[in-house]
């Protein structure tokens, strides 16, 4: 993954069969484990590295023997999904000033604006540049603009903001996706997160959607009540992301 505040940073990746035993599944982390210390070794020798990997939540062994090989979770990613069969969510009372309206391109760079504004503090959000800006949500060809809202000011700019992508995964077709939710600091506990969430899910029931699903951190408490709030539940498909930092020696 290249070097960065002068670590070489190696991501371990593992996709495996889940009919496999076990044997297979040790050797094959025991290989990783070597393989990433020769890549160290043969690039970057004269700085630390940092090994970086994703447990799921139900991968008991995986967590077990990555924190015997001394891995440290770094953070914790929740997995929530809202059944659109269930009770609507109430709306909040949201600022007089401020009107809700589906998402127009013309919004388009207020939007991602607001949204470096809004993450800006966010420990695990990169203030994305233009270009990673359209890779992000809007850009996408999953976007989906009848279900994404913005709070737009009497100044015409965004205060607030929800995007919402269909689900690539196969398997998940009746599916959408929240990708990103943000209130900027002046604009917050006054219902509009709460608002435009509500309008995404009346939006993706009305387009024939059943679920909608979504990742936050862990530690995002804000957002882990906001969604509870309203009628999300934890899945159990969350995962950490584990680190381990290998010496500049170049020996693990
Ligand atoms: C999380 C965030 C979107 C909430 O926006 P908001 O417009 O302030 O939220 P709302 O006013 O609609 O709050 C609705 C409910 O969410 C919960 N909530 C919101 N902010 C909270 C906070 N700082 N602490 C605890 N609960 C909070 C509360 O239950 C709140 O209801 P209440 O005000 O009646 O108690 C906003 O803090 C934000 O932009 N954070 C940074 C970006 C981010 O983390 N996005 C989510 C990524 S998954």
């Amino acid at each position: 993954m290249g070097v960065a505040a002068d670590a070489l940073r190696l991501r371990l990746t593992r996709a495996i069969r889940p009919d496999i035993g076990d044997e297979v599944d040790s050797h094959l982390h025991s290989w990783l484990l070597e393989k990433a210390g020769r890549l160290h070794r043969e690039r970057a020798p004269e700085l630390d590295a940092i090994l970086g990997t994703r447990c799921g939540d139900s991968q008991q062994t995986l967590s077990s023997r990555l924190t015997d090989a001394g891995f440290e979770p770094t953070w914790r990613k929740v997995d929530m999904v809202h059944d659109l069969n269930t009770p609507r969510p109430t709306d909040a009372p949201t600022p007089p000033e401020l009107v809700i309206v589906p998402f127009e391109t013309r919004y388009d760079e207020r939007t991602w604006r607001a949204h470096n504004d809004a993450y800006a503090a966010s420990p695990s959000a990169a203030v994305l540049d233009r270009e990673s800006w359209q890779q992000h949500a809007t850009g996408l060809s999953s976007f989906l603009p009848g279900a994404s809202f913005v709070a737009v000011t009497p100044e015409d700019d965004v205060a607030a903001f929800v995007l919402t992508v269909r689900d690539t995964d196969d398997d998940r077709r009746n599916d959408a996706v929240l990708e990103c939710v943000g209130t900027r600091v002046a604009w917050r506990r006054r219902g509009l997160a709460r608002t435009l969430v509500a309008e995404a899910l009346r939006a993706c029931r009305t387009n024939g959607f059943e679920r909608v699903r979504l990742q936050a951190d862990s530690a995002n408490s804000a957002a882990i009540e906001l969604y509870v709030k309203l009628g999300f539940i934890e899945t159990g498909r969350g995962y950490s992301v584990l680190t381990r930092r290998l010496k500049a020696s170049g020996n693990t």
